[in-house]
């Protein structure tokens, strides 16, 4: 039934739109190939593939289900069950506020980028003299970094103000095609550049060394990375479930929104590496590659051609960006309309939205402003804070976005994430102790007429193999950032 005060999507396109949207950001662009590039190309995309089948589809479906079945975003959903499971959703919101935090920073410095190539492209120069240095040049230029910062944080306000039909959707239903489209341009002339083919056989030709090296390493990658990529763990798709119509076929959706979001990312590992590798630059360079060793790419590319690509591509990651950041920022702004709808008040999006993100802002300041851990910053870094040196220094230390990631992605969304499988799995399903039980998840996957023919599959994945996987990413995280 559709709710007034709450706002539902308008189209199934336009769902679609968005929860791909959000699937699709940094993650994809900057995070798969780089993880790719560093854990063995072609080894690491077959278990990310596993994965998205056996943990991501799964998940997927259980966050949209529990969305739409009580009809609340990440806390309201889980207290509809049971009051008991209220930190599994508040977990859910504590990441999306520390997540939106550093994402728009990152987002911040991606516009940066793209104004840069824009200006360059009318034969200005958009990089302050700094040329391929910029990266180091903007991390310190802090006036630049703030503005950056609020023109992305203003840009998510007023989105998410217009709310879920007249905002999100109508935002994500005009930049996903012409994401889609932009990332074709660059991949179409990068594929055209002499020496691209060796970005490609690094992606695609089967080479099983890495697994053989370090199979735990690679296995943990790619499963945090499936997870961070498909905005699992924090409440982001019931939230945007809880928007959906219940004639909308939730396990039709479940599989297009993962299989959407993992040809986005090989799409931009086929822009990213054979780009590098036609340029010259090393495609496993690790985190820099976003900003560094892409900007040297353009720069190689050289002349007009190299400004127009250099700005397809920051416009593309930019947008890419817009439609992640606003439904983290939406997880936030219904948990509180909830809150109010369920006082009987009236839902005040609008004020909601500004306070939230304006709260969201002050927590990200330490991130745009410590250099991301490079050292002379405006203010210390975490371990500085802590008097640390050495070997002390560690993934989670060494930068403020580290912490913020740490805590959110590191450890809140996996728990909640293997929480909510066990939740679904265990107890909202038939077990051998309640037969004539039915699942509830099931029963919303057939509202409206639908069959569930998967739900063997499904309820198997939910019971072992989802908790399974939510380990080894919890103990992936750990050992990446403590080891
Ligand atoms: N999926 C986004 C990406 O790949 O960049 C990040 C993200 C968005 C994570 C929304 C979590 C979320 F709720």
């Amino acid at each position: 039934m559709e709710n007034q005060s709450r706002g539902q999507w308008g189209s199934t396109f336009g769902f679609l739109m968005a929860a791909v949207g959000s699937a699709v950001g940094l993650g994809n662009i900057w995070g798969f190939p780089y993880k790719m590039g560093s854990n063995g190309g072609f080894a690491f995309l077959l278990v990310y593939i596993i994965m998205v089948i056996f943990v991501g589809i799964i998940v997927m479906l259980g966050e949209l289900a529990l969305g739409r079945k009580t009809g609340r975003g990440a806390v309201g959903a889980y207290v509809a069950l049971s009051k008991k499971y209220k930190w599994v959703g508040m977990m859910g919101v504590a990441s999306g506020f520390l997540i939106l935090s550093f994402y728009s920073v990152l987002g911040g410095m991606v516009l940066r980028y793209a104004v840069g190539y824009l200006v360059s492209m009318f034969g200005a120069d958009g990089f302050a003299g700094a040329g391929t240095g910029f990266f180091g040049f903007l991390l310190y230029d802090y006036k630049g970094m703030l503005l950056c910062y609020v023109i992305f944080m203003l840009i998510n306000i007023v989105i998410v103000m217009g709310g879920i039909k007249g905002g999100i959707e109508k935002f994500s239903s005009i930049a996903m095609p012409a994401l889609f489209f932009m990332l074709l341009a660059v991949i179409i002339y990068v594929a055209c550049q002499p020496g691209a083919g060796e970005g490609y056989a690094f992606m695609f030709k089967p080479d099983f060394t890495a697994l053989k090296e370090d199979f735990l390493g690679v296995v943990r990658t790619a499963a945090g990375q499936m997870f961070f990529s498909l905005s699992l763990g924090m409440g982001c798709m019931i939230t945007y479930g809880s928007y959906l119509a219940k004639n909308e076929n939730l396990q039709r959706n479940a599989v297009i929104i993962p299989v959407a979001d993992s040809i986005i990312a090989i799409l931009a590992g086929c822009a990213v590496m054979p780009a590098c590798a036609a340029f010259g630059v090393d495609f496993g360079a690790g985190p820099g590659l976003l900003f560094a060793s892409m900007q040297t790419v353009f720069s190689n590319m050289g002349g007009f051609a190299g400004n127009l690509m250099g700005f397809l591509f920051y416009f593309l990651v930019l947008l890419a960006a817009i439609t992640s950041s606003i439904s983290l920022l939406e997880v936030c702004t219904t948990y509180a309309i909830d809150k109010r709808i369920d006082a009987g008040k009236d839902p005040a999006r609008k004020k909601i939205t500004v306070i939230y993100a304006a709260i969201i802002f002050v927590v990200g300041l330490p991130v745009a402003l410590d250099a991301l851990g490079s050292g002379g910053a405006a203010i210390p870094a975490p371990y500085e804070l802590l008097g640390l040196s050495g070997d002390a220094i560690k993934g989670w230390n060494d930068c403020w976005l580290d912490v913020y990631d740490l805590i959110s992605e590191g450890i809140l969304m996996p728990l909640g994430a293997l929480v909510m499988s066990l939740i679904i799995g265990w107890k909202l399903s038939p077990t051998r102790k309640h037969r004539d039980r039915e699942n509830l998840i099931v029963l919303e996957c057939q509202e409206g007429g639908h069959t569930f023919k998967a739900y063997k599959f499904f309820d198997i994945c939910f019971k072992y193999i989802v908790p399974f996987g939510m380990l080894i990413v919890l103990y992936g995280q750990i050992v990446s950032f403590f080891g």
